[in-house]
C-alpha cells in the first residue's frame, strides 16, 4: 500500500430495493469494528441514494452513484446530473465501469466530459479502468489502460486529484464467470497506472490510491490487500451482504498486519 488509509467499496449494481439497502447500511454501521482504519464507501442503485444518505447519518462512509451524465440539466431522459447526486447525498461517483462501457456504450470520450464535470460539481470520482480478454491475449493491457486514463482524464488539472480514485477492474475478472487476476498480474498493471499518473501529474501522481477489483472474495482478498501496490479493494458480489462485506474487509486488513 502506498497510501495509508485502505480503501474499501461496494458497487451494488443494479441489486436492492430502497428499503434494502437501508437495512444493508444499518447492519454494516453494527458489524463494523470501532477502530477500523480504512475508508468504505458504498455505490448503490440511484434509487437507493436519498435513503441511503439518510441512513449512513455521520458515519463518515462514503455514499457514490453509479454513473452520471456530464450536462447539468437537460432533455436526456433517464440520466442523472452530478448536480442531482449531490443533492442525493453522494459524495462519489464511479464512472466507466466495464458494464457500463460494454452493454451501455459508455466510451471514453462521454467519460472525458463526465469526469471534467464530476469534479466541476465537486464529486469525487472513482474511474474504472481495465482490459478485455482478447486484449490482453494481444498483450494490449497496458496500453488500453492508458488509452482510458489519457482519454478520461484529459481534462484534469494537478489540483483537482485529490478527488480521484482509480480502480483497476479487469473484464474478464468481473462478475459472474469472471477468473480473479493473479496478484502478479495487480501488481504489474498498477505499477503501469502509477507510472501513468506520475507522468501526467508529476508526484502529486503518488496521492492517487489505486483499487482492485474483479472476483474479490474473502478466500483471495488476502492475496493482494498486501501488494504495495494496491491502495484498496471494490468488491461487487462477495459484499452485497453486510457480512460478506465487512468480513472481506476484516480478512483483507488482517491480511495486511
Ligand atoms: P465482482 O464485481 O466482485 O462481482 O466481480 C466487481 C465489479 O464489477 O466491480
Amino acid at each position: 500500500m502506498s497510501n495509508q488509509l485502505f480503501y474499501f467499496g461496494s458497487n451494488f449494481k443494479m441489486h436492492q430495493t430502497p428499503q434494502e439497502s437501508v437495512a444493508f447500511i444499518r447492519d454494516l454501521k453494527q458489524l463494523r469494528p470501532s477502530d477500523l482504519s480504512a475508508q468504505l464507501f458504498v455505490i448503490p442503485p440511484f434509487t437507493s441514494l436519498t435513503t441511503v444518505s439518510d441512513a449512513l447519518d455521520n458515519s463518515n462512509i462514503w455514499l457514490g452513484g453509479q454513473t452520471m451524465h456530464w450536462a447539468a440539466e437537460g432533455a436526456f431522459t433517464g440520466e442523472i446530473s452530478g448536480d442531482m447526486l449531490i443533492a442525493s447525498g453522494a459524495t462519489l461517483v464511479m464512472l466507466g465501469h466495464a458494464e457500463r462501457r460494454q452493454l451501455f456504450g459508455e466510451t471514453d470520450q462521454a467519460l472525458r466530459k463526465k469526469v471534467a464535470r464530476a469534479f466541476r460539481v465537486g464529486l469525487r470520482v472513482l474511474l474504472c479502468v481495465g482490459e478485455d480478454a482478447q486484449q490482453r491475449e494481444d498483450n494490449l493491457s497496458k496500453e488500453i489502460t492508458s488509452r482510458q486514463l489519457q482519454i478520461a482524464l484529459a481534462d484534469v488539472e494537478c489540483h483537482q486529484i485529490s478527488g480521484l480514485l482509480i480502480a483497476y477492474e479487469p473484464v474478464w475478472s468481473i462478475g459472474e464467470g469472471g477468473r480473479p487476476a493473479s496478484p502478479t498480474i495487480v501488481a504489474d498493471m498498477h505499477n503501469s497506472i502509477r507510472e501513468w499518473l506520475l507522468n501526467r501529474f508529476g508526484a502529486t501522481g503518488h496521492s492517487v490510491p489505486i483499487l482492485y477489483g474483479g472476483s474479490v472474495n474473502e478466500q483471495n482478498c488476502g492475496d493482494y490487500a498486501p501488494l504495495e501496490q494496491v491502495d484498496g479493494l471494490f468488491v461487487g458480489r462477495a459484499a452485497w451482504s453486510p457480512q460478506g462485506y465487512i468480513s472481506v474487509l476484516q480478512q483483507s486488513l488482517a491480511a495486511q498486519s
